[in-house]
């Protein structure tokens, strides 16, 4: 039986005084089950490391670790993206050994291969883009050794990015490089590309501009920048990691700002090509390596949630995020043991597949909608999932979906650090590692009517019954 699809309300806010006199807020919500707004592949989710990574020991060390690869494969299937910064000074030294630090050595890049490999996760490489020739442009012939090498070593290189942030080389390279410029060296590394049968099929994504340079973003696809990519990317951060400010973590204008960006995203790249996928291929919640003591704690989830979020429903079709290892907005810390973004962007991955779908609803609570994986719940399934970034607890009520039965996952910070602790609970059970392996999440039966959301939690509601018929292939 397919469910009844009222007709699409606003959101009601009922203010009921408790017995605490604590305000807490009933919130009618209702999911526009008629139309997709996108598709959620098991790559809707990647991940990054800096390029400066590939040259530090713990790839090599986590390829001999139980523990890395027993962590690191939660994520899969996944892109890795390897690039950043570093990215545009590596030397590819393959024939010689290397000297400097910007060398890569073929010792190096066996080892990043070798752990893509493993893992099984489909590589994305970030190719320095500043070396170049006098008249300005481009130079494939180092890109073009590491290509050779990596064919002769049959290593399989998913795709490609040329350079990084290239708005910033003025500041960080004292050189500049044109949209226009940056068009014609993507239409070059597609050819050099073809060159070789192993990379034949290999994509690129460009032109991995920070946000807020339209010039820098539209001018690269307007000037031809559209034609040899897969899909138009992007670089996300709502502020600075100098900002210790706890407040910045729950902010709702953070997350509306960001909503509002990528409509200002969408239509640039609309406006050259409205079938052009759209790709956040490098984010986190503040640049410059994350806030110490917040961007890798409990309270991060709450823009890394409401980013995926808005990027499924508006869209977007892969969000990688900065980083999977190292820094201070890492999944996990130095030994492999996962900070709590990482059990939500494993849970995400894990029961969220297919169709998105529109909740009408107001900006102080954030709830989004998209079919359940049929490969863990029947088909027909749906998530409805809400995040609760305020101080008081919210309540929901489901009118279309009253009568369904549903699992809960309830995410809550996992000690008394709350906001700041290093860990999270599932349905009051704080998340760690069991022997070294990611332990299965699972939910527990929600009873049926109100659904009360605490303060500073987020919840995944599924409706194993629902037989939304987008959702029954
Ligand atoms: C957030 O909490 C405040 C009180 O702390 C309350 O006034 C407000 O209605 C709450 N908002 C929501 C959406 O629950
Ligand atoms: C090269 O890699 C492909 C894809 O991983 C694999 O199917 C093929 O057998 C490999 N060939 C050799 C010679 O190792
Ligand atoms: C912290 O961020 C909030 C916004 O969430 C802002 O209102 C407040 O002024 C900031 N505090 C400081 C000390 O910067
Ligand atoms: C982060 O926390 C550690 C202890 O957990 C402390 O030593 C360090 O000073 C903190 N860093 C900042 C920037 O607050
Ligand atoms: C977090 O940032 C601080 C300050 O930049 C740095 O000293 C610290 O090593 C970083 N922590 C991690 C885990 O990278």
């Amino acid at each position: 039986m397919e469910i009844n699809v009222l007709p699409l309300f606003s959101f009601v806010l009922v203010l009921v005084s408790t017995a605490t006199n604590v305000l807490s807020a009933q919130v009618t919500v209702n999911v526009d089950l008629h139309r997709s707004r996108n598709t959620i592949t098991d790559r809707f989710i990647g991940v990054t490391i800096d390029s400066v990574q590939i040259q530090q020991s713990w790839v090599a060390d986590s390829i001999k670790s139980q523990k890395a690869l027993n962590v690191a494969r939660a994520l899969s299937p996944s892109f890795l993206r390897v690039g950043g910064s570093h990215a545009d000074s590596l030397n590819y030294a393959f024939t010689h050994s290397g000297h400097s630090h910007n060398d890569l050595t073929a010792q190096q890049w066996d080892t990043i291969n070798a752990f893509v490999k493993t893992i099984g996760w489909d590589f994305i490489f970030d190719l320095n883009a500043l070396q170049r020739n006098h008249d300005g442009s481009w130079n494939p012939d180092n890109a073009r050794e590491l290509l050779k090498y990596s064919a002769a070593k049959n290593y399989t290189i998913a795709g490609f990015e040329l350079g990084n942030e290239y708005e910033n080389y003025p500041s960080n390279f004292h050189t500049t490089v044109t949209p226009e410029q940056l068009a014609k060296d993507t239409v070059v590394l597609q050819s050099v590309l073809k060159e070789f049968p192993h990379y034949y099929s290999s994509f690129i994504v460009g032109p991995e501009s920070s946000a807020g340079y339209p010039g820098h973003f539209q001018g690269f696809l307007q000037a031809g920048g559209w034609k040899p990519i897969r899909a138009a990317s992007f670089h996300h951060y709502y502020f600075g990691g100098s900002h210790h400010n706890l407040s910045l973590f729950t902010d709702l204008g953070k997350m509306n700002y960001f909503a509002q960006h990528l409509d200002s995203v969408f239509k640039q790249s609309g406006s050259v090509d409205p079938r052009l996928p759209v790709w956040v291929s490098e984010t986190s919640s503040a640049f410059g390596g994350g806030v110490p003591n917040m961007s890798d704690r409990f309270v991060a989830g709450f823009l890394w949630l409401d980013k995926l979020g808005v990027c499924a429903v508006k869209g977007v079709e892969s969000v990688h995020r900065q980083t999977f290892y190292d820094r201070n907005y890492s999944l996990v810390d130095k030994n492999f043991n996962p900070n709590p973004d990482f059990w939500l962007t494993v849970l995400y991955k894990r029961i969220i597949r297919g169709a998105v779908f529109d909740v009408t609803g107001r900006d102080d609570v954030r709830v989004y909608a998209a079919c359940a994986n049929t490969e863990h719940f029947p088909g027909g399934s749906l998530v409805v999932y809400m995040l609760n970034p305020n101080k008081s607890a919210v309540t929901f009520y489901l009118p279309q979906l009253e009568h369904q039965p549903r699992l809960r996952y309830s995410f809550t910070a996992g000690d008394h650090d709350g906001l700041l602790s290093k860990f999270i609970s599932l349905n009051g059970h704080k998340l760690e590692l069991v022997n070294d392996k990611v332990p299965d999440m699972k939910p527990e039966a929600a009873p049926l009517g109100l659904l009360t959301v605490p303060a500073y939690s987020y919840t995944f509601l599924v409706f194993t019954q629902a037989q939304v018929s987008i959702c029954l292939h």
